[in-house]
């Protein structure tokens, strides 16, 4: 494999275009425009330049990742990729738009795969070219840092198309985990109702934000407590996932906590919109209650 295509450059896009370009891959970072495209590959210069301070990377190896990155301002050019990750807003019919325009250039033989984190794999495996050709890889944020891709098939994804992304994954230096096309995939199915019983913990004044977090910190040795994780994921995220499993099951015990939706419904979103369960408009993150 040579060339991986890589749609969305937000935090996941980017984060997939930096290991891909450190793996050697030649990179098409693309988003709904060249500006966006290139912010992100800005966003990954940035971070670049932190490892190159810290002696971690040399500054010709940065050069030579970042010089393997190409932004573009659509996914007409990715004809000659021979993996396309899609990783755009969490929102089907956008996913399913993008799908429909790099199903008119794909090469017949290339995977199509997207890093949802919530929707179902042989749903969305509609709207591609091929769905024998279409999978689920789902990276976990911060994308350089953590060492896990889950691989989700859909009930057509052809043996070929997983043995691509396991290769992929493996050239990355990413452990895979095979998940079935389930309501939350493995991760998020036992992350987020914690993330939820640690909401309905401070609902009903069980402790503060502090002690929560601090509790789940100390006493179960997480590099987060569960409400600055949340706050990091995005709440809206955490509600949005928490929902599909949820409805997917239809299990009540998924049910999300009420001070969520009123986070969400708040526009507190956590740390990209500045205020979740703390305010990050200070040089540090402060508890709001
Ligand atoms: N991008 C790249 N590298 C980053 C980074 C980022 N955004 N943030 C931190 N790092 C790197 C740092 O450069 C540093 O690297 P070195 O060790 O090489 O110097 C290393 O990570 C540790 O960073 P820090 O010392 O700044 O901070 P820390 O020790 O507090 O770790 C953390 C930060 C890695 C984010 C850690 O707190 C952590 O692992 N938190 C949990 C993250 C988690 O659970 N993620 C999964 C979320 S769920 C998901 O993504 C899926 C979904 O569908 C919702």
């Amino acid at each position: 494999m040579q060339a991986v295509g890589v749609i969305g450059a937000g935090q996941m896009g980017a984060g997939i275009a930096q290991v891909s370009a450190g793996a050697g891959f030649r990179v098409l970072l693309a988003d709904t425009d060249l500006a966006r495209a290139e912010k992100g590959k800005a966003g990954i210069a940035k971070q670049l330049d932190r490892q190159v301070a810290k002696e971690k990377m040399t500054r010709a190896d940065a050069d030579a990742l970042l010089g393997r990155i190409e932004p573009v301002g659509d996914v007409s050019g990715m004809g000659d990729c021979d993996l396309v990750i899609e990783a755009a807003t969490e929102r089907e019919a956008i996913k399913r738009a993008i799908f429909e325009s790099v199903g008119k250039v794909l090469r017949g033989d290339a995977v199509l795969a997207s890093n949802t984190s919530s929707i179902p794999i042989t749903r969305l495996a509609q709207a591609s070219p091929d769905p024998a050709r279409f999978v689920g890889v789902h990276f976990f944020n911060p994308v350089p840092v953590m060492g896990l891709i889950e691989l989700i098939r859909g009930l057509a994804t052809s043996d070929e198309t997983v043995a691509t992304v396991e290769a992929y994954a493996q050239a990355l230096g990413k452990r895979v985990v095979r998940a079935n096309d389930a309501p939350g995939f493995i991760v998020n199915r036992v992350l987020m109702p914690m993330l939820n019983e640690a909401c309905f913990a401070l609902g009903e004044g069980v402790a503060t934000i502090p002690d929560i977090d601090a509790a789940c910190q100390l006493g179960l040795n997480h590099p987060m407590g569960p409400l600055t994780l949340a706050d990091f994921i995005g709440l809206d995220t955490c509600l949005e996932i928490t929902r599909v499993l949820f409805e997917g099951t239809g299990d009540p015990k998924f049910r999300p906590a009420p001070l969520l939706v009123k986070y969400v419904e708040a526009g507190w979103y956590g740390r990209k919109t500045g205020r979740g369960f703390y305010d990050y408009s200070g040089d540090e993150p402060v508890p709001t209650r």
